[in-house]
Formats: structure tokens, C-alpha cells, sequence
């Protein structure tokens, strides 16, 4: 009954109740003008076939006087059919005529009626209806002329009945109708249901079923499918960057405390304990950095930044980095050059987007050593860096291409990942963030992050949307 119940307050099943409502009212409707429309125009066409013989008999009475109406009506009167005839004298007394018997009074007024009459032949007690018209002729004579109405009636019963039936199927065949696909979207929600519910109780990996019928409910499962995989997504890049924290912070705090230990164990004096601080507090500004560094990450792949958004100029931001980052060049022997001669507008979080480029320069600066295992230049000339503000397209490009080693291309995806640094570059400081934070940053703004060979070195490129009229509001 529980079932039976549910069935009733499903969506399906009230929707069919209306519309079979609608569909009973519509269908009550239209039978009863058509019936309705039938029994008129038969009632007209008795009407006429009346008119015609009234007229005619008048004029063979004006003719040929009683004697003649008297023969004529006793001979059409013998005729098998539905008419009817009847001639009385002024006083009501039968001359001629099929008419047994008929109700009180009716040769008295005059005019269209309906009336119940009895056939002269008919036995007692077998009444019909008809539908009659009585003139009174010069000479007081009266005229009857009228037709038999059972036929009518029948039309109108058979049209009845069969609407009584069809009504009767539409409901039966609608009602099942209701019935069975309400218990079909039922089926399918509980499926959805139990299915959410194992999602609740811990299985991420649990899809909605879809039935492949492209409705309604299979785009909700679709939808809700999707949103489960990128709820599943984010929650396994929660884990990575929980389990990533736990190991790559894990080591420098670990340093850390046994450095500190190391000191207070043995027996150091005032500037060894201070060389000792002064250490810790450089490592601990490294860890601050690496921190700021993954809230910035977070902060971009969350969506979070997107409330500083404002157009800018990309080019100022290559000018500003560069300025920014020459001493640094100058003091490693390498020379830092800016080509950023047209404005480039972005719109965005200028403070992300500068921070992400300033990555790519330091990383550069950091790897792309002119002297040592690095190439030293192309054909001797110094190692240059070259900072650029461009297009491509609709999009603005901010690239930085150095002539260091580079980055070999299985390497070049892994790289972007966080923490991930390579084994060549071990010897340079560095928490392996840097490529990970430009590459979130880049997606934030609805770009990428491109790495490509320099030949020699390397080139990565923050390619963003170009703002202005020609990029549309959205
Ligand atoms: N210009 C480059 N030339 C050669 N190798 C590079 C270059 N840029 C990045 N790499 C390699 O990619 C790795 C990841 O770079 P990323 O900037 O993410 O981290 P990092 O520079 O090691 O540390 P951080 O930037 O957080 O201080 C680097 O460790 C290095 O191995
Ligand atoms: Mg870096």
C-alpha cells in the first residue's frame, strides 16, 4: 500500500490525472456538439420534408376541396414510414389519417409541437414522440402533418453510448497509462536515491545510473555525474596537496629542530648560537615563502582570487618584472632584456599574474647559469634573457626564454605539478612551486602555460584571453 501511495504523489502519475481531465472535459465536449449538431439537423430536415407536404396537400384541398385532400391523405397514409397524416372536421371527428390516438387538445392549437400519438394499427399502450405540425384549413377543416421521432432519438442514443464508452476506455487506458510510467520514473529515482546515498556513506567512486534515453532524468544524471567527477577530482587534489605538505614540509621543519638541537647540545659560544638563529630564521623565511606560495596556488585553482579582477596592461607588468629582476641578472653574468613595445590589455588579478611571471624570470635566472655545465651563450655571446609581451591570436603571451639547459620534453609535464623539481636543479634553492603557481594562475584567467624547447633552452609562455571590445564581456 506504501507503494501504491507513493505511486499517487508521484509528479508522473498527478500530471496524467490532469491531463486526463482535460482530455474527459474536451472529449464530453465535442461528443455533445456533435451529438447535439445531429439531432438539429435531423429536426430540420423533418422540418421541411413537413413544410413541403403540408403545402402540397393545401393545395389539392384548395383544389379539388375536402373530397380530394380525403383520398390523397387516405392514400399516403397506407404508405409504410415514419410520416403521419390525419384530416378532422372542424369538431375534432376523424376523416382520414394514420393516427390512432393522440394527446388531448393538440388539433386545437395551431402550429409546430411535439406530442406522443399512437399508429391506428399500433396496439394499445405502444406510444412514440413526433414531431407534428397542424393547419386549419378554410372551411374549419383540420390538417396534421408530422413525423415519427424514434429514428432521431436512436442517432442520439447510438452517438451516447458510444461516447459513454470511449470516455470509459480513456480513463481506463490513461489511468494505466499514468500508472506505468510513473512507475517507471519511480524505479529510476529510487535507483538515483540508493545511489546518492552510498555516495553519502563514503564511495566518491559511485555514478548516478543512466538509462540512455536522453530525457530529462538522464540530463540530471549527466549533470550530476559531471559534478561528482569534479567534486571527486578536487577532493583527491585536496589529498595530494595535504599528502604533499605532510612530506615536503615535513624535511626543512625537521632541519630545523635538529639544527636548534644540535646547537643547544653542544658547547657553543655567543657567535655560533647566533649564526645558529640567524640560519634558522633564513630557513624559517623559506618555509613562510613555500606557504604563501601553496596559499597563492589555492587561492588561484579555487576561484578565489577572482575578486580582484581588473584590466591592466601586460606589457607594464614585463617592464616592471624585468626592472625588478635585473640587478639579479647583472649579478650572475647574465644579461636581461625587455621587448614590450605595444600595450597588451588582460583583465585579471594583476598581483597573480605578475607574481607568475616573475616565477618564470627567476626560474631563468636561476637555471640558465652562463658559466659552469650550462651553455655558455650561442657562439660565445653572453647568455641573454629575454622577457616578451606579445599576441597570438586573441591572446596575450608573456614569455621568458632563456639559454640554459631547459627542460626535456617527457619532463616538461610533470614539472608543473607542485613540489616536483628536477634532479639537475637540486643544487639551487627552491621548493619546486614556482612552475605550479604560474600554471593555476594562467588557468584562473582562462589561459595556460606553455613549455617549449628554445633550442637551446627554455621558453615558457603565460598565454592569456585579450581583454577590450574585441574579446566581448563575457
Ligand atoms: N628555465 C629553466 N631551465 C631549466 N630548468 C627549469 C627552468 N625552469 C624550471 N626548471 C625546472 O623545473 C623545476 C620546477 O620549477 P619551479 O619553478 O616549479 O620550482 P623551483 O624553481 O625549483 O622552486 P621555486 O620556484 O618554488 O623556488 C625546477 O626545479 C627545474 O628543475
Ligand atoms: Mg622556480
Amino acid at each position: 500500500m506504501a507503494v501504491l501511495g507513493k505511486l499517487f504523489r508521484a509528479t508522473a502519475f498527478r500530471l496524467t490525472l490532469v491531463y486526463l481531465l482535460i482530455f474527459i472535459v474536451f472529449a464530453v465536449s465535442l461528443l455533445g456538439y456533435f451529438a447535439l449538431n445531429t439531432r438539429r439537423l435531423i429536426t430540420e430536415q423533418i422540418t421541411t420534408t413537413i413544410n413541403t407536404e403540408i403545402s402540397g396537400l393545401s393545395e389539392q384541398y384548395s383544389q379539388g376541396g375536402i373530397r380530394r385532400l380525403v383520398i390523397v391523405v387516405d392514400l399516403r397514409s397506407r404508405r409504410p414510414g415514419s410520416s403521419l397524416y390525419l384530416v378532422t372536421t372542424a369538431t375534432g371527428e376523424g376523416l382520414a389519417g394514420n393516427v390512432g390516438s393522440l394527446q388531448p387538445g393538440v388539433l386545437d392549437h395551431p402550429g409546430w409541437l411535439e406530442t406522443n400519438y399512437r399508429r391506428l394499427e399500433a396496439p394499445e399502450g405502444s406510444e412514440h414522440r413526433a414531431l407534428v405540425q397542424v393547419v386549419q384549413l378554410p372551411g374549419g377543416f383540420r390538417l396534421l402533418v408530422g413525423r415519427d421521432l424514434e429514428e432521431r432519438e436512436r442517432i442520439f442514443g447510438i452517438i451516447a453510448n458510444a461516447g459513454q464508452w470511449s470516455l470509459a476506455l480513456v480513463v481506463v487506458l490513461g489511468l494505466a497509462g499514468g500508472f506505468f510510467v510513473s512507475r517507471r520514473v519511480l524505479n529510476r529515482i529510487d535507483a538515483m536515491t540508493e545511489t546518492a546515498q552510498t555516495i553519502m556513506a563514503g564511495d566518491l567512486a559511485g555514478r548516478l545510473p543512466v538509462a540512455g534515453t536522453g530525457d530529462e532524468l538522464d540530463r540530471l544524471a549527466d549533470h550530476l555525474n559531471a559534478m561528482l567527477e569534479r567534486i571527486e577530482a578536487l577532493m583527491r587534489g585536496l589529498k595530494e596537496v595535504s599528502d604533499n605538505i605532510a612530506h615536503d614540509l615535513k624535511t626543512p621543519l625537521t632541519r630545523l629542530r635538529n639544527r636548534c638541537e644540535e646547537a643547544l647540545r653542544g658547547k657553543a659560544n655567543v657567535a655560533e648560537y647566533r649564526a645558529t638563529l640567524e640560519s634558522t630564521i633564513a630557513e624559517s623565511d623559506d618555509l613562510i615563502r613555500t606557504f604563501d606560495a601553496l596559499l597563492m596556488i589555492a587561492r588561484a585553482e579555487s576561484g578565489q582570487a577572482r575578486d580582484n579582477i581588473a584590466e591592466f596592461d601586460a606589457a607594464s607588468i614585463a617592464r616592471d618584472v624585468g626592472e625588478l629582476y635585473e640587478p639579479l641578472a647583472e649579478q650572475k653574468g647574465l644579461e636581461l632584456k625587455v621587448e614590450a613595445p605595444s600595450p597588451s590589455p588582460v583583465r585579471g588579478n594583476r598581483e597573480l599574474v605578475s607574481q607568475a611571471l616573475a616565477n618564470l624570470v627567476d626560474n631563468a635566472i636561476k637555471y640558465a647559469k652562463p658559466n659552469g655545465a650550462a651553455i655558455d651563450g650561442v657562439n660565445g655571446a653572453p647568455a641573454e634573457i629575454v622577457v616578451k609581451a606579445g599576441s597570438e591570436g586573441d591572446r596575450i603571451t608573456l614569455t621568458v626564454a632563456d639559454r640554459g639547459p631547459g627542460i626535456p620534453e617527457t619532463d616538461r609535464g610533470r614539472v608543473i605539478e607542485r613540489f616536483v623539481r628536477l634532479e639537475q636543479s637540486r643544487s639551487e634553492p627552491g621548493s619546486g612551486l614556482g612552475l605550479s603557481l604560474a600554471s593555476a594562475v594562467a588557468r584562473l584567467h582562462g589561459g595556460e602555460l606553455k613549455l617549449e624547447d628554445n633550442q637551446p633552452g627554455l621558453r615558457s609562455t603565460i598565454a592569456l584571453p585579450r581583454a577590450g571590445p574585441a574579446a566581448g564581456t563575457g
